[in-house]
């Protein structure tokens, strides 16, 4: 498809069976509307999942379901280029080229490589994580990337794909589009329901504060209902001292589209237990048709299949073409067929 839309480029990893709330309202809604307004191309990065250990029957069934849920929550195959990173082998190949242009230090200053190996201590760290955000600068270059929509914790790997590209166009002349973060608004403020302070995070210390999209409906509504509050009863908007109510009533505002200033002023005069009851029941009817239409997908492997092979397909047209670029730009000799 040839068009004068800017074009978007996001990934997101396979590493859980469903994407909870904070996933969809963070990120994945946002690249729904995108689809309207660019030239939109979302991948599911399983070659950046297995920088961790994975089982490989439960990778190949997440990226499966991650696909299947992209496609429930609306991203049409028709209006974007939706894609399994590990097809288009040209993410692997560019990665090469990119690990030779960055500097080690450079790499070594990355927070987000800093945190987790932190955590899981240098033996245990595998040089994959280190290089992730190296891979994730090919991601983008490869397809031209003009924006990428991401949440705050990547923008540092945003501006190293800036560095590294402004480094290859510079020494070996124009190959690369300097990309801009596009980094998703404040809505993506989407807590923890049992602990309203921290980010909702599937390593969360207790599942009762984790929505997931694909579980049963009625544990949702019953995790909803039993959020965390303080112990006063106005419902108003205060991050600070009203952390849980304000997350409710932020995820009633994303579900619903109505402000919260609007809010508040409907609850007058009712109390938190108004405020749960009705986001239960908003949530249940907004995610039913989210969760039939992923399942339908899923029940249908073949036309599942048939989504990503022509995907595919559109990624490795253009991808393929930058790689082409970088590698003769570089000096490698041109494979004569
Ligand atoms: N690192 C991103 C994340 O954890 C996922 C990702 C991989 C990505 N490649 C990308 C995001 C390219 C944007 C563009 O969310």
């Amino acid at each position: 498809m040839v068009t004068d839309r800017p074009r978007v480029l996001s990934g997101i990893q396979p590493t859980s069976g469903s994407f909870h709330l904070g996933n969809y309202l963070g990120a994945v809604r946002q690249w729904v509307s995108l689809q309207e307004t660019h030239d939109a191309f979302y991948m599911v990065v399983d070659l950046h999942a297995i920088t961790v250990e994975q089982d490989p029957a439960t990778l190949r069934e997440n990226t499966r379901v991650s696909v299947a849920q992209l496609l429930g929550v609306g991203l049409d195959p028709e209006r974007c280029t939706l894609f399994i990173q590990s097809h288009v082998p040209e993410h692997a190949q560019l990665g090469w080229v990119m690990n030779c242009f960055t500097g080690f230090g450079e790499a070594a200053r990355m927070t987000q490589f800093k945190d987790k190996s932190g955590k899981q201590g240098a033996d245990r760290t595998t040089v994959g994580l280190f290089t992730y955000p190296i891979l994730q600068v090919a991601d983008i270059l490869l397809y031209q990337a003009d924006q990428v929509p991401v949440g705050e914790d990547q923008r540092q790997h945003i501006e190293l794909t800036r560095d590294l590209a402004e480094r290859f166009n510079s020494r070996l002349g124009q190959t690369f589009t300097v990309p801009n973060p596009y980094i998703l608004k404040e809505t993506a403020k989407i807590f923890d329901l049992q602990d309203p302070t921290s980010k909702m995070s599937k390593s969360a210390s207790t599942p009762k504060g984790l929505v997931n999209l694909l579980d049963e409906v009625k544990t949702s509504t019953k995790k909803i209902k039993s959020a965390v509050t303080d112990t006063g009863t106005v419902v108003s908007y205060d991050e600070q001292e009203k952390a849980g109510v304000s997350n409710l009533l932020r995820i009633h505002s994303a579900i619903s589209g109505r402000s919260v200033p609007e809010l508040v002023e409907h609850f007058e005069g009712r109390m938190y237990g108004a405020l749960k009851t009705e986001l239960a029941e908003l949530y249940a009817e907004w995610v039913a048709p989210i969760q039939q239409r992923t399942r339908s997908y899923l029940d249908d492997p073949a036309e599942l299949d048939r989504v990503l092979a022509r995907g595919a397909e559109k990624a490795r047209a253009v991808a393929g073409e930058t790689l082409a670029t970088a590698y003769d730009r570089i000096g490698f000799l041109a494979a004569k067929r």
